[in-house]
């Protein structure tokens, strides 16, 4: 049987959130909201190789460790983001053409991180966002490092060493851009499916699915696509988590009653589709106030006024949209 989420005790539906250690740090507010909303607080940045990993002999455990051990020792689960990703890949890595050489830091990597993490981190996040961005068939691989020196086998190799490693983790592949109308995301998702039934003909512990939803308020969420593809996986034991969850508002124009309007018209969207398919086995926000925030930075608005991606606005005020996606997932 495959490893499950914790599940608490006050939501059917885990609800998390994902942490920055530097705001960890410095904001008592900031560690305080995770604890009242969150079942699940997990290191945002702090596991990514670049970060974690920063020269081949050093292992700065110590950000993520700290974050981890807030979250277990108030009862709260937590999970792990991630072992492989185009993004996060350091330059000594990058450095290395000789296959061999690299499969070997692959498996030391997998290995040492989750044996550092077995039993505290119950799920992992093994390759993140491998699909191509805008793959031009059904199942083209992004071109990364990893694909261009071990080729598509990085990928199996890379969930069986965790496997081995922690093998009571579930087990994600974690993707974006999976949500939308349009043969874009049609051809992602179809890709992801594909994948996913290849690596377990395969004998390949996938345990779940992880779908972004970076949600841009201004698209239109596939209600149908996502119902099937959640449904689809169920029917091959995968489960499906929301695992990276914020809105996108640069083009909702008007001002912040507009955005928070938009915003929750997106999640419920993006929520009444997941829960079509299966039901999902966390619902993770990327942040949790508008303090902080990735997408101010990566996708300001036009006019210049602040991005509202989050549950909670910068006063650490509850969004309009908050409350009734809490209760959905208490009840289920
Ligand atoms: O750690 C340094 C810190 O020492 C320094 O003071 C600070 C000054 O800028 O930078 C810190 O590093 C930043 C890091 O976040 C930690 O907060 C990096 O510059 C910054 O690039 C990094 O951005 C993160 C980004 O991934 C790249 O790793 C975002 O916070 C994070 O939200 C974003 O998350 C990704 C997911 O992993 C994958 N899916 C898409 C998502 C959004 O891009």
């Amino acid at each position: 049987v495959a490893p499950t989420i914790a599940a608490p005790a006050r939501r059917r539906v885990p609800f998390g959130g994902a942490i920055q250690a530097e705001h960890f740090d410095v904001d008592p507010e900031y560690r305080k909201a995770f604890l009242t909303y969150c079942d699940l607080i997990m290191p945002m940045n702090e596991l990514k190789f670049d970060l974690l990993r920063p020269s081949p002999d050093v292992f700065s455990f110590e950000p993520a460790d700290r974050i981890v051990d807030f979250a277990l020792s108030h009862g709260k689960g937590s999970r792990g983001h991630c072992f492989l990703w185009w993004g996060g890949t350091p330059d000594w890595v990058k450095a290395i053409t000789d296959p061999k050489r690299l499969e070997a830091v692959l498996i030391e990597h997998i290995e040492t991180v989750a044996d550092h993490y077995a039993g505290r981190l119950t799920s992992w996040d093994v390759v993140n966002e491998v699909i191509a961005n805008d793959p031009p068939q059904e199942g083209a691989l992004r071109d990364t490092h990893w694909l261009r020196v071990l080729g598509p086998r990085h990928i199996p190799l890379a969930f069986l060493t965790a496997a081995k490693a922690d093998p009571k983790a579930r087990l994600v592949i974690n993707d974006y851009d999976l949500e939308y109308v349009g043969p874009r995301c049609d051809a992602r998702r179809a890709t992801m499916l594909a994948m996913v039934r290849q690596l377990k003909d395969a004998g390949v512990p996938v345990h779940a699915v992880g779908m972004q939803g970076h949600l841009y308020a201004d698209l239109q969420i596939d209600h149908d696509a996502i119902a099937a593809f959640g449904a689809a996986l169920k029917a091959i034991d995968v489960g499906l988590i929301v695992s990276e969850l914020d809105i996108i508002d640069w083009h909702i124009e008007g001002g912040p009653a507009e955005q928070d309007a938009a915003a929750g018209k997106a999640v419920n969207a993006l929520l009444d589709a997941v829960f079509a398919g299966q039901q999902p086995e966390a619902v993770i926000a990327w942040g949790l106030t508008d303090r902080y925030s990735w997408v101010g930075g990566a996708m300001p608005r036009p006019d210049g006024t602040p991005v509202r991606p989050l549950p909670l606005d910068e006063h650490y005020r509850r969004k309009a949209w908050f409350g009734p996606l809490l209760d959905r997932l208490k009840h289920g």
